[in-house]
Parts: C-alpha cells; structure tokens; sequence
C-alpha cells in the first residue's frame, strides 16, 4: 500500500503538519528536521496524493488542453508552445481530442472539471457554443482559433483570410489562371475563414476560380483531392490547399502521376509546419505562428486563473507571412520566356529573384 504523510510523520518522528511544511518549503522548520523528513519520504517512497491535496489548496496546478484532433504536425506545433508556456510556470496539461465531435467533446471537458484549474479550447466546428455549454460558468477559459459567437472568453486566433488571401494573389501575381482550392471539414472555422480568403483574391474573375474540393486536413483527403484535379477538364495550373498536409498529399498525387511541379502544376499549402520545407519541390505556404498561438494562449488562461475575469473580450488575431519556396515558382517566367524556362536556366534564375531573404515576405495590407 502506498506511504501516507502519516508514515511519514512517524518514521520521521515529527507532527503531520511538520512533514507537510517540510515538503511545501512553507512555514518554520528546524534544517534538522527537514532533513529527516525528506530521508523518511524517500525511504518510504511517499509522494503527496494530488487531490487530497488540491482539496487543501483549491488548485491542481493542471490546465485542461481541448483540440479537434492530436493527429499531425500542426497540433503538435500547438501543444509545444502550450506546453512550453505551461512549464515555465510549473503548470501541467490534460490533453484530450474532441475528434470534431460536440458530444465528445462535452464529455471530455466534464471529465476535467475538479482535474484542472482553468481550460484551453480549440473547437473550430461552428457548433462550439454546445461544446462551451457544459463548462461551469466559473471555470477560467481561453479559445482558440474559434468565431466571435462562440462567447467572450478570452481568444486567440490565426488570420486565416488575410492569410489565404495573400497567397492567392500571390499565385494570381505568378501569372496562374486558373487556381484550384482543397478546403478542410466541413462547418470548420478555419476552413471557411482561407475560403473566404481565396474567394476574395479572386473576386468577380470566374475563369480564375478553379474547382474547390472538399478535403479532411488530412494527407489521404490532399492526396484524393490531387486525383480528382488530375481527372478536371480544363486541369487547374495552381492548387492552393487549406493547410500543408493536404497541400503534401496532393503534391504526392501529382508526382505519382508524372507531372512536375511547378512547371506542370503549382502547389501551396497553409500553416508551414515544419515538413513542408522538407518535401520535393519544397512547399511555399502561410507561417501560421501555431506554435506562438499556443503560447499566447496558455499565457492568457495563466492570467486568468490568477485573477477571474482577466482578457474577457479580448480577441487577438496572430499575422501570417507568406514563405515563398520552390513549389509555386517559375511558372511566370515559363509563359513569358518559354525557351529559357525549357533549358532551365530560367527557372533557377527566377527562383533566386523570387526567394525572399529568410523565405519571408510580408503579406499586403488588407
Ligand atoms: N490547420 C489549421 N487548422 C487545422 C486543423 N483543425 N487541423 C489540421 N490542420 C489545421
């Protein structure tokens, strides 16, 4: 059976509420003691029963962590930073995934009531008041990612349209005519939000609206969606995804079948996780700071689990940047001076023009 602080205080031979001071580092003790204590408890192997002893102090030093999902690159971007943030201030996560789902995800956080001292909320699926519903009143909470009407906590969030926005006319500015869209689920904030970007850079222009294909934000949703564009009549020139692990499956789609990208067909994704700079050709896509959002976020629930109320209102939106790498460019130069494009030369030289120091490039002004 375990050690309890009882043990403890006999083998010791001091008060129960000696070992507690002991172990806390709160209130007087004699060095002689204190290290008899601590000799006591490794011997004993005794190790505090947190929820005894949050009952004592009203706090778990534990912060509930509610996503969508924990699959891929961009959620563990998102968790490094909360979880970063949470170290430096000696706090702890209880992940969970609502898979999508409101009903899960309810579930989830009402496993955490009692467990945790305020929680993080990702729920991008536009049903998110029901999820925000089964959370005590009195529970400090920050959203992320999520729209205006899912309440006034305190909430963080990426600028997807001015993101989606600024890369379609990015690939409008190369000269492509005809660009392709691969949204993420359906009823997903995010994925709405760059499809209102992409519409927007394309304004009244129909010809240059390429077929929109719904996708998953999954690598197997890219990649059908790259099989069911290499089937479309006219085929796009250009397919933006809504974030990089489709833009790399439907990239694999298309080399599979012989194409070259970019000469054939361009490709960019969203959110630059950090595979993206590894694929061939490497990917140009929208830096979504996720890891930064993550830590902004946890910063905010910290602050407000000191002080109830702090950030109420407050909805901060984190710039994208456009990362400009290999998989969009030369297809300028390639219609306007097709020989050199073909001999390739042309290609490199305009790849090194259009490569921004740093791979970044600041997105236009709204
Ligand atoms: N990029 C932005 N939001 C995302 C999500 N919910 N899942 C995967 N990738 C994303």
């Amino acid at each position: 059976m375990a050690a309890t602080i009882k043990d403890v205080a006999l083998r010791a031979r001091v008060s129960i509420a000696s070992v507690s001071r002991a172990l806390n580092g709160t209130g007087a003790v004699t060095e002689k003691s204190r290290q008899r204590v601590l000799r006591a408890a490794t011997q004993l192997r005794y190790t505090p029963h947190q929820a005894a002893r949050s009952l004592i102090t009203r706090r778990t030093r534990t912060v509930g962590v509610l996503l969508p999902d924990i699959h891929g690159e961009y959620f563990s971007e998102l968790i490094r930073g909360i979880d970063k943030a949470a170290r430096e201030r000696g706090l702890h996560l209880l992940v969970s995934s609502s898979h999508g789902d409101s009903g899960e995800a309810a579930l989830a956080l009402s496993s955490m009531n009692g467990r945790v001292d305020g929680v993080l909320i990702m729920s991008p699926h536009v049903d998110a008041a029901l999820t925000l519903g089964s959370l005590p009143a009195t529970l400090p909470t920050v959203l992320m990612n999520m729209p205006a009407s899912a309440g006034d906590a305190p909430t963080f969030l990426t600028d997807h349209y001015g993101g989606a926005l600024a890369m379609v006319e990015h690939l409008k500015a190369l000269g492509y005519k005809r660009i392709a869209h691969i949204t993420g689920p359906e009823g997903n904030w995010d994925s709405d939000e760059r499809l209102r970007g992409y519409h927007a850079a394309l304004g009244r222009d129909a010809a240059g609206h390429g077929p929109v294909l719904k996708g998953l934000f999954t690598e197997e949703s890219g990649y059908l969606a790259g099989r069911a564009l290499l089937a479309a009549t006219p085929r796009p020139d250009a397919v933006f995804a809504a974030n990089d692990m489709m833009a790399i499956g439907c990239l694999y789609a298309f080399t599979e079948a012989g194409l070259r990208v970019p000469q054939d067909i361009a490709i960019c994704g969203f959110d630059d996780i950090p595979i993206a700079r590894y694929v061939t050709p490497a990917l140009t896509t929208v830096r979504a700071q996720t890891t930064e959002l993550g830590r902004q976020a946890l910063d905010a629930l910290a602050a407000a689990i000191l002080e109830a109320g702090t950030g109420r209102g407050q909805r901060q939106v984190l710039g994208t940047q456009l990362v400009i790498r290999d998989s969009c460019g030369g297809a300028l130069l390639a219609r306007r001076e097709p020989a050199s494009f073909a001999r390739g030369a042309g290609q490199a030289g305009f790849l090194r023009k259009t490569r921004v120091d740093g791979e970044m490039e600041d997105r236009p002004k709204q």
